[in-house]
């Protein structure tokens, strides 16, 4: 196994989108940043520098860490950030993925625009399950904000404000040719493709607070991967993408140029039954072009078919069609018992405006503001990192270990909310034996209308054993649960008005973040920490924390 070593030099780089130009916090200069390319086995070594005026940290996103909690990179939950002028050293090993995850910025909204690829090669001499693609090529979806969303986010914590909706979605930090700009030529991604070969798509949603279909015009795309784990490959003209999931996706040239007969659009517009209005509902396109024949003079340009904004019968679905290989070669290890069983209801709410009269609030009224929580617990966070408090035993101030396992009061999660919602803030986690399996339900409430929440759980890669749409019923669904196959993956959308179940083993010592990767949900609170107890055994515990971590 070798050693990858990158320099992430964090500082501003003026960059020009929608005929806008503004000083981006970028790595390297670069946006969206440089890739990440390892093979499972490898260690990687990341130092990076900050060189502006906000704190960061990056985050390694969906690399388990196993027992490197340390390099994990989530803001307050596994380390102090990296202030002005200092670096700080990450380093872990990639044991047991392969295919595509990416590394984001893990604190405030700085993940807006700094983010790239982290692609995992299989191990050397081992053959991928899927035909070798011609190339592979990275197609990150973001958001681009003609303003600063720092003053955004500031906004959504004050005020409780909807977040002001980005002014572009982008592929490969580019808008494409469906935004009015005059320098709209240059702001397109462009995909040159050879007749017969085949490709591979690595799709990665790093965009802030929308989920997206993409797809490709008049081309079928077979999936075969998804946040790092092989699936059994299906066809589909449209994928569902959520914040913080990765998808790879086979796409097959057509076999000459005159077959393909045009230039096609690969679009990506939002899945959002959320609040209208609070989101971005423009679409991003890029470019697939095969180089024409000589004797056609003006190729039409395809555009796809993309599934409406709020197509939730789409989106469950697709999710189904979701099955490990769970073959000799690639075994599943689902929890086949439970030894802590979790529900967690999760949602949005509201929470009165604070402090004087005269503060005006953005929520409903302008007397509320909007709050997220999971089973009432809106969680704060702390000022010094949840881990390093777990290490040294000094939790006392930082959290308390009641994390609620259920809600307060069960209600109908998809009827009529009820008028007192409860949610109380607070700094508190679950604390888990080592090894235990864990089974998380979750159910999205309707409190202020049904809304998928892609759930994000950091250090681990963990089962969907089940899902449905309406109340999660424990004495019937549990029964249907698919043990065989089970899709393995860090980010699953909790469906608008339905229960996704997920199942895992805590064999990872550490303190880990769950969220939802919308970003302003999690700006409200939608998130929560597992701490991992060391097992007895010197490979089960928790590694020492290098000598550079920053300090608060
Ligand atoms: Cu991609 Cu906690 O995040």
């Amino acid at each position: 196994a070798a050693t990858r070593y990158y320099t992430f030099n964090v500082k501003l780089q003026n960059v020009t989108r929608l005929c806008n130009t503004r000083a981006i916090p970028t790595v390297n200069g670069k946006f969206p940043g440089p890739k990440i390319v390892t093979r499972e086995g490898d260690r990687v070594v990341v130092k990076v520098v900050n060189n502006i005026k906000d704190n960061i940290t990056i985050h390694w996103h969906g690399v388990r860490q196993m027992r490197t909690g340390w390099s994990d990179g989530p803001a307050y939950v596994t380390q102090c950030p990296i202030q002005t002028g200092q670096s700080y050293v990450y380093n872990f090993t990639i044991n047991g993925q392969r295919g595509t995850l990416f590394w984001h910025a893990h604190v405030s909204w700085l993940r807006s625009t700094l983010y790239g690829p982290i692609i995992i090669l299989p191990k050397a001499g081992l053959p991928l399950p899927f035909t070798e693609p011609h190339k592979d090529v990275p197609i990150i979806f973001g958001e681009w904000f003609n303003a600063d969303p720092e003053a955004i986010v500031a906004q959504a914590l004050q005020t409780g404000g909807g977040p002001n909706v980005s002014d572009a979605y982008t592929i490969n930090g580019l808008p494409g040719p469906l935004y009015n700009c005059s320098s709209k030529g240059a702001d397109t991604f462009r995909l040159k493709v050879q007749p017969g070969k085949m490709y591979l798509l690595r799709l990665i949603n790093a965009a802030l607070n929308d989920e997206l279909f993409f797809s490709v015009a008049n081309h079928t795309l077979t999936v075969v991967d998804v946040d790092a784990s092989y699936v059994k490959p299906f066809d589909t003209d449209v994928v569902l993408i959520t914040p913080g999931q990765t998808t790879n996706v086979l796409l097959r040239a057509k076999p000459t140029a005159e077959a393909a007969g045009a230039t096609h659009l690969m679009m990506a517009r939002p899945y959002a039954t959320g609040r209208p209005g609070t989101y971005d509902n423009t679409t991003v396109a890029a470019v697939l072009e095969y180089a024409p024949p000589g004797h056609i003079k003006s190729l039409p340009l395809l555009r796809p078919s993309l599934p409406a904004l709020n197509d939730t019968a789409f989106a469950a679905g697709f999710a189904a069609k979701l099955r490990s290989l769970a073959c000799p070669d690639y075994p599943s290890n689902v929890p086949r018992r439970v030894d802590k069983p979790f529900f967690f209801a999760v949602g949005l709410g509201t929470t009165p405006c604070p402090g004087s009269n005269n503060q005006t609030c953005q929520g409903p009224t302008n007397t509320t503001k909007f709050t997220a929580s999971i089973n009432n617990v809106s969680f704060d966070m702390p000022t010094t990192a949840l881990l390093q408090a777990h290490y040294t035993g000094q939790s006392a101030g930082v959290y308390t270990a009641d994390f609620p396992a259920s809600p307060l009061e069960p209600f109908n999660y998809t009827g009529t909310p009820p008028n007192n919602t409860n949610v109380s803030n607070g700094t508190r986690v679950v604390v888990l034996p080592y090894n235990a399996s864990v089974e998380v339900v979750l159910q999205d409430t309707s409190i202020l209308g049904a809304e998928s929440h892609p759930l994000h759980l950091h250090g681990f890669d963990f089962f969907v054993v089940g899902q449905g749409t309406g109340n999660y019923d424990p004495s019937k669904h549990p029964a249907e649960f698919n043990l065989v196959d089970p899709v393995q993956r860090n980010t699953v959308g909790v469906p608008a008005g339905g229960w996704v179940a997920i199942r895992f083993f805590a064999d990872n010592p550490g303190v880990w973040f769950m969220h939802c990767h919308l970003e302003v949900h999690t700006t409200w609170g939608l998130k929560m920490a597992w701490v991992v107890n060391d097992g007895p055994l010197p490979e089960q515990k928790l590694m020492p924390p290098p000598s550079d971590l920053p300090m608060c």
